[in-house]
Protein backbone atom coordinates (compact mmCIF):
# COMPACT_ATOMS: atom_id res chain seq x y z
CA UNK A 1 0.00 0.00 0.00
CA UNK A 2 1.43 3.28 -0.57
CA UNK A 3 0.37 5.97 1.95
CA UNK A 4 0.65 9.92 1.48
CA UNK A 5 -0.46 12.09 4.37
CA UNK A 6 -0.58 15.93 3.76
CA UNK A 7 0.83 17.41 7.02
CA UNK A 8 2.09 20.96 8.01
CA UNK A 9 4.28 19.16 10.31
CA UNK A 10 6.04 16.05 8.49
CA UNK A 11 8.40 15.91 11.28
CA UNK A 12 5.96 14.23 13.87
CA UNK A 13 6.16 10.84 11.53
CA UNK A 14 9.58 10.09 11.95
CA UNK A 15 8.66 8.72 15.22
CA UNK A 16 6.01 6.67 13.87
CA UNK A 17 8.03 5.33 10.84
CA UNK A 18 10.20 3.63 13.21
CA UNK A 19 7.47 1.33 14.82
CA UNK A 20 7.62 -2.26 14.28
CA UNK A 21 4.59 -2.90 12.44
CA UNK A 22 5.05 0.57 10.41
CA UNK A 23 8.75 -0.70 9.45
CA UNK A 24 7.79 -4.11 8.61
CA UNK A 25 4.74 -2.95 6.32
CA UNK A 26 7.69 -0.41 4.63
CA UNK A 27 10.18 -3.63 4.36
CA UNK A 28 7.48 -5.17 2.66
CA UNK A 29 6.72 -3.02 -0.15
CA UNK A 30 4.26 -0.44 1.43
CA UNK A 31 5.58 3.04 1.54
CA UNK A 32 4.66 6.18 3.52
CA UNK A 33 5.66 9.74 2.52
CA UNK A 34 4.78 13.02 4.01
CA UNK A 35 3.66 16.04 2.28
CA UNK A 36 4.19 19.58 3.64
CA UNK A 37 1.96 21.86 1.87
CA UNK A 38 3.87 24.77 3.05
CA UNK A 39 6.44 23.96 0.44
CA UNK A 40 4.49 24.55 -2.15
CA UNK A 41 2.16 27.28 -0.88
CA UNK A 42 1.50 29.89 -3.72
CA UNK A 43 0.86 32.50 -0.95
CA UNK A 44 4.19 33.71 0.18
CA UNK A 45 5.20 34.03 3.71
CA UNK A 46 4.40 30.37 3.42
CA UNK A 47 0.68 30.95 4.65
CA UNK A 48 -1.40 28.05 4.35
CA UNK A 49 -4.81 28.89 6.29
CA UNK A 50 -6.67 32.20 7.38
CA UNK A 51 -9.41 33.65 9.46
CA UNK A 52 -12.77 32.29 8.72
CA UNK A 53 -15.69 33.94 6.14
CA UNK A 54 -18.08 35.36 8.46
CA UNK A 55 -15.86 35.13 11.68
CA UNK A 56 -15.46 32.84 14.59
CA UNK A 57 -11.84 31.73 16.39
CA UNK A 58 -8.79 30.20 15.03
CA UNK A 59 -7.73 29.73 10.98
CA UNK A 60 -9.14 27.70 8.09
CA UNK A 61 -6.66 25.65 6.24
CA UNK A 62 -7.25 27.23 2.13
CA UNK A 63 -8.27 25.12 -0.68
CA UNK A 64 -5.84 27.16 -3.01
CA UNK A 65 -3.23 26.32 -1.22
CA UNK A 66 -4.25 22.56 -0.64
CA UNK A 67 -5.00 22.24 -4.31
CA UNK A 68 -1.44 23.17 -5.18
CA UNK A 69 0.20 20.31 -2.35
CA UNK A 70 -2.42 17.79 -4.42
CA UNK A 71 -1.70 19.19 -8.17
CA UNK A 72 2.24 18.98 -7.70
CA UNK A 73 2.11 15.54 -5.75
CA UNK A 74 -0.03 13.91 -8.58
CA UNK A 75 0.42 15.77 -11.36
CA UNK A 76 -3.53 16.42 -12.14
CA UNK A 77 -6.34 18.04 -10.81
CA UNK A 78 -7.17 16.80 -7.46
CA UNK A 79 -10.71 16.69 -8.21
CA UNK A 80 -10.00 13.39 -10.59
CA UNK A 81 -7.29 12.40 -8.17
CA UNK A 82 -9.87 10.90 -5.62
CA UNK A 83 -11.47 8.94 -8.51
CA UNK A 84 -8.15 6.65 -8.69
CA UNK A 85 -7.30 6.44 -4.62
CA UNK A 86 -9.25 7.34 -1.39
CA UNK A 87 -8.12 10.59 -0.56
CA UNK A 88 -9.67 11.28 3.33
CA UNK A 89 -9.68 14.35 5.49
CA UNK A 90 -9.40 13.51 8.76
CA UNK A 91 -12.31 15.18 10.64
CA UNK A 92 -13.59 15.18 14.21
CA UNK A 93 -17.23 14.74 12.61
CA UNK A 94 -16.20 12.30 9.91
CA UNK A 95 -17.07 8.48 9.69
CA UNK A 96 -16.40 6.78 13.30
CA UNK A 97 -13.59 4.72 12.84
CA UNK A 98 -14.19 1.27 13.47
CA UNK A 99 -12.45 -2.22 12.80
CA UNK A 100 -14.53 -2.95 9.46
CA UNK A 101 -13.69 0.36 8.09
CA UNK A 102 -10.08 -0.58 9.04
CA UNK A 103 -10.28 -3.98 6.89
CA UNK A 104 -11.92 -2.25 4.32
CA UNK A 105 -9.05 0.64 3.98
CA UNK A 106 -6.46 -1.92 3.90
CA UNK A 107 -7.77 -3.30 1.01
CA UNK A 108 -6.77 -0.21 -1.05
CA UNK A 109 -3.77 0.03 -2.82
CA UNK A 110 -3.19 3.35 -2.01
CA UNK A 111 -3.73 6.40 0.61
CA UNK A 112 -3.84 9.66 0.42
CA UNK A 113 -4.44 11.27 4.20
CA UNK A 114 -4.99 15.09 4.75
CA UNK A 115 -4.55 16.68 8.01
CA UNK A 116 -5.96 19.81 9.15
CA UNK A 117 -5.20 22.00 11.94
CA UNK A 118 -6.58 24.82 13.66
CA UNK A 119 -9.91 24.90 12.61
CA UNK A 120 -9.36 22.82 10.13
CA UNK A 121 -10.37 22.34 6.25
CA UNK A 122 -11.95 24.96 4.05
CA UNK A 123 -15.01 23.12 3.44
CA UNK A 124 -14.46 22.92 -0.67
CA UNK A 125 -11.43 20.84 0.22
CA UNK A 126 -13.51 17.82 1.68
CA UNK A 127 -16.07 18.83 -0.80
CA UNK A 128 -14.16 18.27 -4.08
CA UNK A 129 -10.84 16.93 -3.36
CA UNK A 130 -11.96 14.13 -0.72
CA UNK A 131 -13.63 10.48 -1.28
CA UNK A 132 -13.90 10.40 2.59
CA UNK A 133 -14.24 12.28 6.00
CA UNK A 134 -12.75 10.18 8.81
CA UNK A 135 -12.72 10.40 12.60
CA UNK A 136 -11.24 8.68 15.22
CA UNK A 137 -13.95 10.07 17.92
CA UNK A 138 -16.25 12.19 19.23
CA UNK A 139 -13.79 14.33 20.75
CA UNK A 140 -11.42 17.31 19.17
CA UNK A 141 -8.14 17.09 18.60
CA UNK A 142 -5.87 20.11 17.81
CA UNK A 143 -4.97 18.55 14.35
CA UNK A 144 -5.04 15.37 12.12
CA UNK A 145 -1.89 13.89 12.69
CA UNK A 146 -2.60 12.07 15.67
CA UNK A 147 -5.82 10.80 13.93
CA UNK A 148 -3.81 9.42 10.64
CA UNK A 149 -1.73 7.71 13.02
CA UNK A 150 -4.16 5.90 14.52
CA UNK A 151 -5.75 4.83 11.07
CA UNK A 152 -2.31 4.17 9.84
CA UNK A 153 -1.72 1.88 13.13
CA UNK A 154 -4.68 -0.10 12.39
CA UNK A 155 -4.38 -0.33 8.42
CA UNK A 156 -1.14 -1.41 8.21
CA UNK A 157 -1.05 -4.05 11.13
CA UNK A 158 -3.84 -5.27 8.77
CA UNK A 159 -1.62 -5.98 5.95
CA UNK A 160 0.19 -9.65 5.03
CA UNK A 161 3.31 -10.01 7.20
CA UNK A 162 3.33 -6.75 9.02
CA UNK A 163 2.44 -8.85 12.65
CA UNK A 164 4.86 -11.76 13.23
CA UNK A 165 2.12 -14.17 13.45
CA UNK A 166 -0.80 -14.10 10.85
CA UNK A 167 -3.21 -14.79 13.78
CA UNK A 168 -2.29 -12.10 15.37
CA UNK A 169 -5.14 -10.05 13.37
CA UNK A 170 -7.15 -12.98 13.04
CA UNK A 171 -8.90 -13.18 15.93
CA UNK A 172 -8.16 -9.75 18.11
CA UNK A 173 -10.90 -7.83 19.22
CA UNK A 174 -14.09 -6.64 16.84
CA UNK A 175 -13.14 -8.60 14.44
CA UNK A 176 -15.27 -10.68 12.13
CA UNK A 177 -13.88 -14.27 13.65
CA UNK A 178 -15.38 -12.80 17.21
CA UNK A 179 -18.24 -11.82 15.71
CA UNK A 180 -17.62 -8.31 16.44
CA UNK A 181 -16.28 -8.71 20.25
CA UNK A 182 -13.61 -7.79 22.21
CA UNK A 183 -10.83 -10.48 22.27
CA UNK A 184 -11.10 -13.34 25.48
CA UNK A 185 -8.36 -12.81 28.39
CA UNK A 186 -4.49 -13.59 28.05
CA UNK A 187 -2.35 -15.19 30.35
CA UNK A 188 1.23 -16.56 30.69
CA UNK A 189 3.70 -17.72 33.09
CA UNK A 190 3.63 -17.83 35.87
CA UNK A 191 -0.11 -20.12 36.20
CA UNK A 192 0.17 -19.05 40.12
CA UNK A 193 1.45 -15.46 41.40
CA UNK A 194 -0.05 -14.43 45.10
CA UNK A 195 -2.63 -17.23 44.67
CA UNK A 196 -3.67 -15.71 41.32
CA UNK A 197 -4.57 -18.70 39.07
CA UNK A 198 -4.72 -18.99 35.73
CA UNK A 199 -7.82 -21.08 34.23
CA UNK A 200 -7.50 -24.80 34.14
CA UNK A 201 -8.74 -24.90 30.62
CA UNK A 202 -5.79 -23.26 29.48
CA UNK A 203 -3.09 -25.38 30.54
CA UNK A 204 -5.14 -28.27 29.63
CA UNK A 205 -3.90 -28.75 26.55
CA UNK A 206 -7.35 -29.42 24.79
CA UNK A 207 -7.57 -27.13 21.67
CA UNK A 208 -11.65 -27.53 21.05
CA UNK A 209 -12.27 -26.61 24.85
CA UNK A 210 -9.75 -24.09 24.61
CA UNK A 211 -11.33 -22.50 21.67
CA UNK A 212 -14.69 -22.75 23.58
CA UNK A 213 -13.89 -21.39 26.30
CA UNK A 214 -12.31 -18.09 24.18
CA UNK A 215 -15.05 -17.73 22.41
CA UNK A 216 -17.23 -17.90 25.30
CA UNK A 217 -14.95 -15.39 27.15
CA UNK A 218 -15.06 -12.95 24.26
CA UNK A 219 -18.95 -13.48 23.76
CA UNK A 220 -19.12 -12.07 27.62
CA UNK A 221 -17.24 -8.90 27.12
CA UNK A 222 -19.44 -7.77 23.96
CL1 LIG B 1 -9.75 12.99 12.53
N1 LIG B 1 -9.28 15.30 13.70
C1 LIG B 1 -9.35 16.13 14.74
N2 LIG B 1 -8.82 17.35 14.61
N3 LIG B 1 -9.94 15.84 15.88
C2 LIG B 1 -10.46 14.61 15.98
C3 LIG B 1 -10.42 13.68 14.94
C4 LIG B 1 -9.81 14.06 13.80
N4 LIG B 1 -11.04 12.55 15.35
C5 LIG B 1 -11.43 12.80 16.58
N5 LIG B 1 -11.09 14.04 16.96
Amino acid sequence: MDVDVFTLFPHWFDWYRGQRHVTNALALGSTLECIDPRTTTPLSGGAVDDTPFGGGAGMVLRVDVMERALRERYGKDPVEVREERRVIALTPGGRLLDDALAIELAGEPALTLLCGRYEGFDQRIVDHFCSDEISIGRYVLAGGELAAMVVLDTVLRKLPGALGHVESALEESFSPALEGAPEYPHYTRPAEWRGWTVPEVLLSGHHEKIHEWRREQSRRRA
